[in-house]
């Protein structure tokens, strides 16, 4: 028995550049998150993907990457690729469920292609699976996967995840009736079908309910080969990589070279990947209203704001940039001077230990997503605080509030609101420090991303076994009664 787990993403990306091949991990929540758990499981795991290099460069490169587990690229043409991950995925999908229905720029192509690549990735799952697999297919990219595949395989226990947010019922209308469909009838093909939060799971029930007119009892939903259970697992993070890595000896030199660079000053962090979902203008518009309303702060702290490049290729993230940048540029000339530079910003990836010599530097770390399914960074910022140091100041619109109750919550839409907790919190005082990241860390190491993975893969089974008993019952009350 294996696990094929399925996401656009492969864990690993190989660029070539004159002719040699650079293989690096990818960035983001759901790989971080997979990846950790498959690290430390001893599962029999075939991670199925999109590659983003050819079949050549798999070949000659397969070999040159140290993992534990199987990966089976799946290799779509550049045209489809393109109108199945920008046009459909993130310029229709990923814009309205995260609330930005202006942003959606549907096209009948881009769903076609959307299709077919769901398609295309079904056959190669299909060519791999063996009876007694888990199939878990992962976010928005493969949401008509679960019905494809239940048609080759009626018996198949799929689970399927979501990891953004899935939008109430008067946003999801918004998508043309064949797309609802579509989407709707794609996850109930699952066994499970999980979200980050409730809240979401109901948006989802109501939608079901309302476009497809089917009822659920207690979240069930009956179909006639098998039955749907929506839910919510919150994912996490590997608590003790983060917390421990607090004392690895790279990690100390960096963070004391980082303490020495802005010696006395309060150190702002954040860190996500360019996308206008974090709220981060409207961060720095914060910021700027944080040093407006309280001068005394004036050369006293510093923001280190660090994007991670997403998406490059789509208008709206090439726009976002721009303004990001402009932002940065305003605010940096009109508050700082020559001996201070009011915001630090990089438009790079920082490795593992870079970002926790970061994370363990700042005195406030500053999570301001307008919307956000979970938001690991918030998670990963606390568990790394194994000096017990630091306030965290986030959004209530990111799934991690639900959980993270001893946080500095905000409004990102309220920039005042916004300046007023940043000041609470950078005087705060260090036994309420102590008290909220305990309290957090406490949560966090309980509720990991091993629990995570282990709830939702034995929801699977149990709702699997549930109904094999159900079929096996009544095949027999049909034979005793014929
Ligand atoms: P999203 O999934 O929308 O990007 P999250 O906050 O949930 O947002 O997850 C971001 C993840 O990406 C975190 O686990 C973070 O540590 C990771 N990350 C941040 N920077 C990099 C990087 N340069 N390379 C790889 N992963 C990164
Ligand atoms: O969290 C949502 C998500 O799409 C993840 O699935 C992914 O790891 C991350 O954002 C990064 O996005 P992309 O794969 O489009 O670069």
């Amino acid at each position: 028995m294996k696990i094929i787990t399925v996401s656009y993403r492969l864990p690993l990306s190989i660029k070539k550049t004159k002719g040699k091949a650079k293989i690096t991990q990818s960035a983001g929540g759901l790989a971080t998150a997979v990846l950790s758990y498959s690290a430390k499981s001893n599962v029999n795991l075939t991670w199925v993907g999109v590659a983003d290099f050819d079949k050549a460069t798999w070949d000659e490169n397969k070999d040159n990457y140290d993992r534990n587990f199987d990966i089976e690229p799946v290799f779509l043409e550049k045209q489809l690729n393109r109108k199945f991950y920008n046009v459909f995925s993130n310029s229709v999908l990923w814009a309205l469920f995260h609330y930005f229905p202006s942003f959606v720029e549907y096209t009948d192509e881009g769903f076609e292609a959307y299709k077919r690549a769901n398609e295309i990735v079904a056959e190669k799952i299909n060519s791999i699976y063996e009876p007694g697999d888990v199939i878990w297919i992962h976010d928005y990219h493969f949401l008509g996967l679960p019905k494809l595949l239940r048609e080759y395989q009626p018996n198949a226990k799929i689970g399927y995840f979501l990891h953004i947010p899935f939008p109430n019922f008067e946003i999801f209308r918004i998508l043309p009736n064949k797309a609802k469909k579509y989407i709707l009838e794609g996850i109930l093909g699952s066994n499970v079908a999980g979200f980050h939060t409730w809240d979401n799971t109901i948006h989802f029930t109501e939608c079901i309910e309302k476009i497809l007119g089917i009822p659920h009892k207690n979240f069930l939903f009956s179909q006639e080969s098998h039955r749907t259970k929506a839910g919510s697992f919150p994912i996490s993070i590997d608590f003790d990589k983060f917390h421990d890595a607090y004392d690895k000896e790279n990690v100390v030199a960096l963070r004391n070279e980082i303490k020495g660079l802005y010696g006395d000053k309060k150190i702002i962090f954040s860190v996500d990947r360019l996308d206008y979902t974090k709220g981060i203008t409207n961060r720095l518009k914060a910021f700027e209203k944080f040093l407006e309303k309280y001068p005394e702060w004036s050369e006293k702290v510093v923001f280190l704001l660090v994007l991670v490049p997403s998406r490059e290729e789509i208008k709206k993230y090439g726009e976002r940039k721009k303004l990001i940048e402009l932002n940065v540029g305003r605010i940096n000339g009109n508050m700082g001077n020559y001996k201070w530079t009011p915001i630090v910003y990089q438009y790079q990836p920082v490795n593992f230990d870079k970002l926790i010599a970061l994370y363990t530097s700042a005195d406030v770390a500053l999570i301001s997503p307008v919307r956000d399914g979970m938001n690991l960074v918030a998670k990963e910022y606390v568990a790394s605080r194994k000096d017990l140091r630091g306030g965290l100041i986030l959004s209530s619109m990111a799934g991690a509030a639900k959980e993270l109750k001893e946080a500095i919550t905000i409004n990102p839409f309220d920039a005042e609101m916004i300046a007023e907790k940043l000041y609470y919190t950078l005087n705060m005082g260090e036994e309420e420090q102590e008290r909220r990241l305990e309290r957090m860390q406490r949560y966090l190491k309980k509720h990991d991303v091993f629990r995570w993975a282990e709830k939702f893969l034995t929801e699977i089974e149990t709702i699997y076994q549930h109904d094999t008993k159900a079929s096996d019952m009544k095949g027999d009350a049909q034979t005793i009664l014929s």
